[in-house]
């Protein structure tokens, strides 16, 4: 068994550095792409207080598809013209939304969520899908959890084998 072991009282940066630890220990010795994504989605939810869902969404095509998350059932495809998520591709930076009302074209999958946080997750050069973080408290996520989270998404990066998706993407 795998124990996360969280202090919620440290500061922002050194919480997200114990996490970034704690995460290269789950990643070691697998590299499998669905199997690390369930798992960061996982970690994430059970680490990072205040969320109401974590997970990816990968790119097949002009669309994003549904990948593993921990949450309420979600939207299964996303067109990149729509949403945080599709901002996030479009663009290709990251989408930190305070208030998911004000954001035109949100898409709201779980009626709860009032504040997001999208990270495009790029391999090497291409861009294969989001991970998507949603929180029921508005203005949830400040710069410190944004680069926090990055760090997260890159130990994932460079843990996984990611030929599967560009495959099939
Ligand atoms: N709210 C997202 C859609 C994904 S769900 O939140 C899980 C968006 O606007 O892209």
């Amino acid at each position: 068994m795998f124990d996360i072991k969280i202090d919620e009282s440290l500061p922002k940066e050194a919480f997200y550095q114990e996490l970034s630890a704690q995460l290269e220990g789950l990643f070691y010795g697998e590299r499998d792409l669905i199997c690390n994504a369930a798992q960061l989605s996982a970690f994430i939810m059970q680490s990072v207080p205040d969320l109401n869902w974590a997970g990816f969404y990968f790119l097949r095509g002009q669309e994003l598809v549904l990948g593993p998350y921990v949450g309420k059932v979600a939207c299964t495809r996303i067109p990149l013209t729509k949403g945080v998520c599709g901002a996030a591709v479009s663009t290709k930076t990251t989408q930190r939304v305070t208030d998911v009302h004000q954001f035109p074209g949100h898409i709201a999958c779980d009626g709860d969520t009032r504040s997001e946080l999208v990270l495009p997750i790029f391999a090497g050069d291409v861009l294969i899908g989001v991970l998507d973080l949603d929180s029921p408290i508005p203005d949830r996520f400040d710069e410190k959890d944004q680069f926090g989270v990055q760090e997260l998404a890159n130990i994932f990066v460079k843990s996984t084998d990611f030929q599967w998706a560009l495959d099939v993407g």
